[in-house]
């Protein structure tokens, strides 16, 4: 398949046409952004870091039955999708307290939350991605409450695959966040998995590997990612 011109850029994806009006190229760059694209640098090797972390978790997804827009890899940056038809709200899992819920509810950094949290937001960087429901989102047309409910099953099947699988690595997955298309009428997970839109912390000491040591000027952050993916046994090359 033939990449074309660039259709959109993102703070840290640019996504191409290709020959073919069902596929994108999805191309990771080093940018590395945090609140709300108020920061941003550049971090090397992230690019290709993101893209080959991505690629393996979805396909992990894949084989667990979870309908995804990934195709093919491409090379180290790159990677071949499905052209979605994108719903304009993330879905968050929580399975530990971190982030915005310690800010917005004073709870406690590090409390399990039993059961594991489900939370909506309106992808709007304007507006800092405001907290939205179900009814919001009918009202306005964002999704309607059948595209929503099977984003929360999948977001869950998501939560219990993963979950698993970073903790056999000796890691916890505290959090994600997942976008989802519609891609010939069928809901299907879009975006990206990678240490940029989850939290995990090693299961003993509780050091944050993720995009956390961005935004809290942790240092070591490809580092990290980099130290999560030898983990799950994915040779980065
Ligand atoms: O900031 P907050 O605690 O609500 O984030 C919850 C999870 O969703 C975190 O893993 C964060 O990295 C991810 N997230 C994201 N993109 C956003 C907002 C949150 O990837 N725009």
């Amino acid at each position: 398949m033939e990449k074309r011109q660039e259709l959109y850029r993102g703070k840290a994806k640019s996504v191409y046409t290709t020959d073919n009006p069902d596929y994108l190229v999805l191309h990771f760059r080093n940018d590395t952004s945090a609140f709300d694209g108020e920061r941003i640098e550049q971090l090397a090797r992230k690019g290709m870091v993101n893209n080959k972390f991505n690629h393996f978790i979805m396909n992990k997804l894949e084989a667990a039955g979870i309908p995804t827009q990934i195709e093919k890899l491409l090379g180290d940056d790159e990677v071949l999708v499905k052209k979605l038809d994108m719903i304009p709200v993330e879905c968050v899992i929580r399975n530990y307290a971190a982030g915005s819920l310690v800010r917005r509810l004073g709870v406690e950094e590090g409390k399990k939350l039993e059961p594991q949290t489900f939370e909506l937001f309106l992808k709007n960087d304007a507006l800092h991605d405001p907290m939205v429901n179900d009814s919001l989102c009918a009202a306005f047309g964002w999704a309607t409450e059948a595209q929503l409910a099977r984003m929360k099953e999948l977001t869950y099947q998501v939560n219990q695959v993963l979950s698993k699988l970073f903790d056999d690595a000796g890691m916890l997955l505290v959090d994600f966040k997942l976008e989802f298309g519609l891609f010939k009428g069928e809901i299907v997970l879009g975006d990206e998995f990678s240490p940029d839109g989850c939290r995990i912390w090693d299961k003993d000491t509780k050091k944050k590997l993720d995009k956390d040591r961005f935004r809290q000027g942790l240092g070591g952050v490809v580092e990290a990612y980099e130290e999560v993916a030898a983990r799950l046994g994915l040779d980065l090359g």
